[in-house]
């Protein structure tokens, strides 16, 4: 195993640091990923994105890479890591160029793509992520990939992906410190799309969410395309202070018996089932109705899953997301979450279990809360397996800017 096959993945969570290390697999159509090691941390100076302690952030790293470093028996020095929160800023931009040979070659896409990604993002933004839409060759829109046609005018639509400097440089500087190096900034819910959706359920229409500790990222998909992007700053920690209010005990007893008893569609609940409260001596016994619980928790995520429909409203596909709404991170652990994103969104809706390419240590990654590290993993895979391919097709020599394109998402 030559050490450029082997990959690692970072997800700076709000509740846990998780690292995975694996062996790129399966092939340039069909990226895989060989999972050597798992690492856990559960401090971590991130919330909702953002490092607010980089100490904190840094320690979190090391422990969570060691960890799996250990596992996996390899060090990597380079990381994909995943980044979210509301700082993500997206927009589309077009470009054209004309086209002056025969036929549209490979440097006039190139051309035109850099044109659609050269704009000003602002002096405190970073370009993330570049991802092209669609092409137009003169009068002949929808085109996904125009070499080789003949035509005058070229046009792209661009779907720009931008992030705060500060955010990424502060994300950068907790991995350089912990003794690693960033390969590459990723956003989440597009990773986790990468290892959870179908290209059925892309093309049709459907829905991304990961439901996190600390925030709610989105992402909505059409056409084979990524229309929307958002993340809200609500998510479990907002129903574990619910519970903390709601039934007057600490913080890390609301969190065990919301992941124990808690559901987030209440009819699901024996309405005579109690359960057990945790109590101080002065409080003695006390028992609650489990359907209280589950009323807590179904109350806000039932609000949390609305802001998800607003951003869904935003797009203009209300009704028209055919496969519906694919959960992913720590909430589609909760039980009931599937019936009560069938009823907010009134279409199908399911957890996303990252499952698609990925081998090895299945166990410790075959869950939606590893959906972002999985997704990472396949995204480093991926870009392997196409800069091998192309450096063979002969196409390397051509790869400058242009390997952005072809490499970045769908
Ligand atoms: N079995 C479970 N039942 C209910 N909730 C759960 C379960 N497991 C995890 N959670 C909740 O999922 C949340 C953590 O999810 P996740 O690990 O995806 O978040 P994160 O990546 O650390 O945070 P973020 O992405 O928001 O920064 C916590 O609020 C936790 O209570
Ligand atoms: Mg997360």
């Amino acid at each position: 195993m030559t050490n450029e096959h082997v990959v690692a993945a970072l997800d700076l969570g709000s509740t846990r640091t998780c690292a995975v290390i694996a062996q790129v697999a399966g092939d340039v159509r069909a990226p895989g990923a060989k999972v050597l090691g798992v690492g856990i941390c559960r401090e971590t100076g991130v919330r909702r994105g953002v490092v607010r302690d980089i100490d904190e952030t840094t320690r979190s790293i090391v422990s969570a890479m060691h960890d799996a470093e250990r596992m996996a028996g390899v060090q990597v020095p380079g990381i994909h890591c995943g980044i979210a929160g509301e700082h993500i800023q997206v927009r589309t931009s077009t470009g054209l160029a004309s086209v002056t040979a025969e036929e549209i070659s490979r440097p006039d896409v190139e051309r035109v793509n850099e044109v659609a990604t050269a704009i000003s993002l602002g002096q405190d933004r970073e370009l993330l992520h570049s991802i092209p839409q669609e092409y137009r060759v003169d009068d002949q829109d929808g085109i996904s990939d125009p070499k080789g046609m003949t035509g005058l005018r070229l046009e792209v639509q661009m779907y720009l992906v931008s992030v705060q400097t500060a955010a990424a440089q502060n994300l950068r500087k907790s991995v350089e410190r912990a003794g690693y190096r960033v390969s590459r900034l990723v956003l989440e819910p597009l990773a986790a799309s990468l290892a959870v959706l179908t290209e059925e359920e892309r093309e049709l229409g459907c829905a991304l969410v990961d439901l996190g500790g600390g925030s709610t990222g989105v992402a909505i998909f059409k056409d084979g395309k990524v229309q929307h992007i958002a993340s809200l700053p609500y998510a479990g920690s907002h129903v574990t202070g619910d519970i903390v209010q709601g039934l007057s005990v600490t913080q890390a007893d609301a969190e065990r018996l919301k992941e124990k008893w808690g559901t987030a569609y209440a009819p699901l609940v024996d309405p005579d089932e109690s359960i057990g409260l945790p109590s101080t001596p002065g409080q003695g016994v006390r028992q609650a109705k489990r359907e209280l619980l589950a009323h807590i928790i179904h109350q806000r995520l039932d609000e949390i899953l609305g802001l998800v429909q607003g951003e869904i409203e935003k797009t203009g596909f209300t009704g028209n997301l055919p496969a519906g709404v694919v959960v992913t991170g720590g909430g589609a652990h909760q039980p009931g979450i599937v019936e009560l994103a069938r009823e907010v969104f009134a279409t199908p809706a399911r957890v996303g279990m990252p499952k698609r390419g990925i081998s090895g240590l299945v166990d410790s990654v075959q869950a939606p809360r590893y959906a972002v590290a999985a997704g990472l993993l396949l995204y480093a895979a991926r870009n392997i397996l196409e800069s091998e391919a192309a450096k063979q097709s002969g196409v390397g020599k051509f790869f400058g800017p242009m390997k952005r394109w072809l490499q970045d998402f769908f």
